[in-house]
């Protein structure tokens, strides 16, 4: 109804980039993803330009080798791999912050006993925000980060080390209370993944210690799934952020969007789908209700890699040490079998279909942790990541700009309002 506008796009160029398949909203120093090769960069040069093969960057590989989840933050963040007394003060910080305040305790226990955990997560982060006015530029009526400015760039890390830090923490709180159990301190002289599992399981025995092999492997997993440039919730967080909302408003806000089984959701239904199958043999027929759309493949396909997602072979490899401790799960078989014939199929070798990182989910269930929990295990670390990407847009050159994308308009044209009786 009514006359469409003629002259909408008469404005100057307007880009129509449905999905941002072609749109790069950034110049960015830090993740550099060559998805036709399936090789993934965590860059530390500042200076160098990034082209696909002429890279200073670190492959992936190489950090899940030799690096740990918290020498990788710093990496991320900082744009360096730390000195030993840059690492260790960077770990003593994060680890410090990791203490929540006690009404976080109340906050938790408002929920349903139901509630899943990445809404209590989500919310969680929000909640942060509250805590630290200091980070909220509303409320200090200014621009709070400056490159150069030793007081704000001080007031910045500070941010950082507490959503690390309070990540594994509000983690293991929204688990705890889903569970009736009491919330656990955060303990001294264990590594950041020691800590984590020791919050969520400390009471199943005395003198808990996390066992060394499963600590160490979800380390891997915590600093493979750190960055991974701009992936929708990623992108969440700069455009929330770009507003200068507060660090912990715009966490919150890409914790919500990674929960989406497009994205961070996408290890939880891997393993519903794998159930939903059950054994091998049911594989062909699932394949075949995937290429009639009538059902999802999750765990395979990526916007960015067309060939295998370098980092399901350390996910793979990951899984061997962790099922020589835990014994293998039940749905592996089925797992390799849908993996398999996928593979070979025309369907997805004609739309470059391959395995993504979501596999990883095998590697959870089989430590104990429980389904609706796997997200979580996803923001984590990628918090990381979205701070990073968050630091490097405050303090960019010229400032920060408002992300404020525009649109085709095909709606109506102007038209008159109608008193209700006049009506059809
Ligand atoms: N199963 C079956 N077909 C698929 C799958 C899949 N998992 N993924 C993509 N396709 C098909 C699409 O139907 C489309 O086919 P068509 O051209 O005939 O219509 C074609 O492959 C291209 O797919 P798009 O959806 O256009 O690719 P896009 O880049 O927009 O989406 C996404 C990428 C969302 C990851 C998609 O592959 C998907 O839905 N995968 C399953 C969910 C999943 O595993 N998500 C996790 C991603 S990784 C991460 O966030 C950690």
């Amino acid at each position: 109804p009514g006359e469409r506008p003629e002259n909408e796009t008469e404005k100057g160029l307007r880009v129509s980039d449905k999905g941002f398949l072609n749109t790069a909203v950034i110049q960015s120093r830090i993740t550099y993803i060559d998805g036709d090769a399936g090789g993934t960069y965590l860059s530390y040069s500042s200076t160098t330009v990034l082209t696909s093969k002429q890279l200073r960057g670190y492959p992936i590989e190489q950090l899940a080798e030799h690096s740990s989840h918290l020498e990788s933050a710093y990496l991320l963040i900082y744009g360096s791999l730390p000195t030993r007394s840059q690492s260790t003060h960077f770990e003593t910080e994060v680890l410090r912050h990791g203490v929540m305040h006690a009404d976080a305790q109340t906050f938790f226990r408002s929920f349903r006993y139901d509630a899943h955990p990445m809404s209590m997560l989500t919310s969680a982060f929000a909640m942060l925000g509250s805590y630290y006015s200091e980070a909220n530029p509303s409320l200090q009526g200014q621009r709070l980060y400056t490159q150069g400015d030793k007081a704000s760039l001080e007031t910045m890390d500070r941010q950082i080390y507490r959503i690390i830090g309070k990540a594994t923490t509000l983690a293991a709180m929204a688990y705890r209370v889903r569970q009736g159990r009491d919330f656990v301190t955060p303990p001294t002289g264990l590594s950041y993944t020691g800590s984590f599992l020791y919050q969520m399981d400390h009471l199943s025995e005395e003198n808990y210690v996390p066992n060394p092999v499963l600590e160490k492997a979800l380390d891997v997993l915590f600093l493979i799934h750190a960055d991974h440039e701009l992936n929708a919730s990623c992108t969440t967080v700069l455009q929330t952020g770009s507003s200068l909302v507060d660090p912990y408003s715009a966490i919150a806000a890409g914790c919500a969007s990674l929960y989406g089984p497009l994205h961070g959701g996408a290890n939880e239904a891997v393993i519903r789908m794998l159930i939903s199958i059950g054994k091998p043999e049911n594989v062909p027929a699932f394949i075949e209700a995937v290429k009639r759309r009538e059902k999802t493949l999750s765990g395979f396909g990526h916007r960015v890699y067309k060939t295998s997602d370098p980092r399901s072979f350390i996910v793979r490899k990951t899984a061997d040490a962790v099922f020589a401790v835990t014994g293998k799960d039940e749905l592996l078989e089925t797992a390799m079998a849908l993996h398999d014939a996928a593979m070979k199929d025309e369907y997805f070798i004609k739309r470059k279909l391959a395995p993504n990182v979501d596999f990883c989910g095998l590697i959870y269930r089989a430590m104990g942790f429980p389904l609706d929990f796997f997200p979580v295990l996803f923001v984590v670390p990628r918090v990381v990541g979205w701070l990073a990407h968050w630091r490097q847009m405050m303090l960019q050159e010229g400032g920060v700009k408002i992300w404020r994308p525009r649109q085709i308009y095909l709606g109506p044209g102007k038209r008159d309002y109608l008193p209700v009786d006049d009506r059809d």
